[in-house]
């Protein structure tokens, strides 16, 4: 029996496995991302390719010292297998593509999980690249090098550049008064009875039975040196959950120019069980939100 069952799952995937790899939506298209501090494009083009530019900020030299981005590394491979994996006994948010990638100036393969999120985002974890691994056609091979991927292993979080707003709704619906406080630079947590974050449908507007961004109202606090006056105005990119009741929304605020990547993308984290808390990245990823109570 169980070698049968074997047989038949070995069939299943020997199906769906392609050796050279086109992209098409979900995977397709140029990200951003913020992974081990760097900002990182990743382009997934139709043909396979994947192209990733990771930059380091640096604050420049002269009077107006802006920060400037600084090329760090510039990774070229392509995609040599995909498929998708989709156990009915597992909670959904573990259904994902495992991908097989191939550096082009690297002997190593990698492998990519990749979770679709919503269709403006996708989460990767990835194998390393410290040994060279050979990847014949051996369908073995390819899951052994997978499940060298650590269960508990944080994601990475690709922003799609030419995303389109998803209703906010279903997790963020209503007005909320909030305090904030930031984890890096602050001391103590900003409570102005003006800090609210509205989400109701715009009024006025043919679309009020949308509702697919919010405002959030920083009020100023004056003993806290990193506390912000300022009035985003944030799109839904959609939200997910995952096994333990967690609620991830991705946003991206509308105010700010796409030459600002890095100050336009975040992730909110709220929990079925606890709406009236949340969490707010301070930069586009979502990896370091642990709890309502406990985001960076
Ligand atoms: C992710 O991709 C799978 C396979 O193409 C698809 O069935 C699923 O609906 C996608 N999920 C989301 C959230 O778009």
């Amino acid at each position: 029996m169980a070698i049968k069952l074997f047989s038949i799952i070995f069939f299943i995937e020997t199906v769906n496995c392609q050796f050279q790899c086109k992209f098409d939506r979900p995977i397709l298209g140029e990200y951003y991302s913020y992974e081990n501090g760097l900002e990182t494009h990743t382009s997934f083009k139709k043909n396979g390719n994947i192209d990733r530019l990771f930059y380091r900020r640096e604050s420049g030299r002269g009077a107006t010292a802006n920060i400037i981005t600084v090329l760090d590394n510039h990774a070229l491979g392509e995609c040599v297998y995909l498929n998708w994996k989709e156990n009915p006994f597992r909670h959904v948010s573990k259904h994902h593509y495992q991908l097989i990638y191939r550096d082009k100036t690297k002997s190593c393969y990698q492998c990519f999980e990749i979770y679709n999120r919503t269709h403006n985002i996708l989460q990767i974890r990835k194998s390393e690249c410290d040994e060279v691994t050979s990847i014949s056609t051996n369908q073995m091979n390819i899951q052994d090098l997978c499940l060298t991927i650590n269960e508990e292993a944080e994601f990475d979080t690709l922003f799609l550049k030419t995303y389109s707003a998803e209703e906010c709704r279903a997790t963020i619906y209503g007005t909320y008064h909030f305090t904030y406080e930031f984890r890096e630079g602050g001391i103590g947590i900003c409570d102005n009875s003006i800090s609210r974050l509205v989400s109701c449908p715009d009024p006025g507007t043919p679309f009020d039975a949308v509702n697919e961004r919010f405002w959030m109202t920083y009020g100023y606090c004056r003993n806290l040196v990193s506390s912000i006056d300022a009035q985003p105005l944030y799109q839904c990119l959609g939200h997910w959950f995952n096994e333990k009741g967690d609620i991830f929304t991705a946003i991206a605020n509308e105010r700010v120019g796409s030459e600002r990547w890095y100050d336009k993308f975040r992730c909110m984290l709220t929990r079925q069980d606890q709406p009236q808390w949340f969490a707010k990245s301070l930069f586009a990823e979502c990896a370091r939100l642990y709890s309502p109570t406990d985001g960076p």
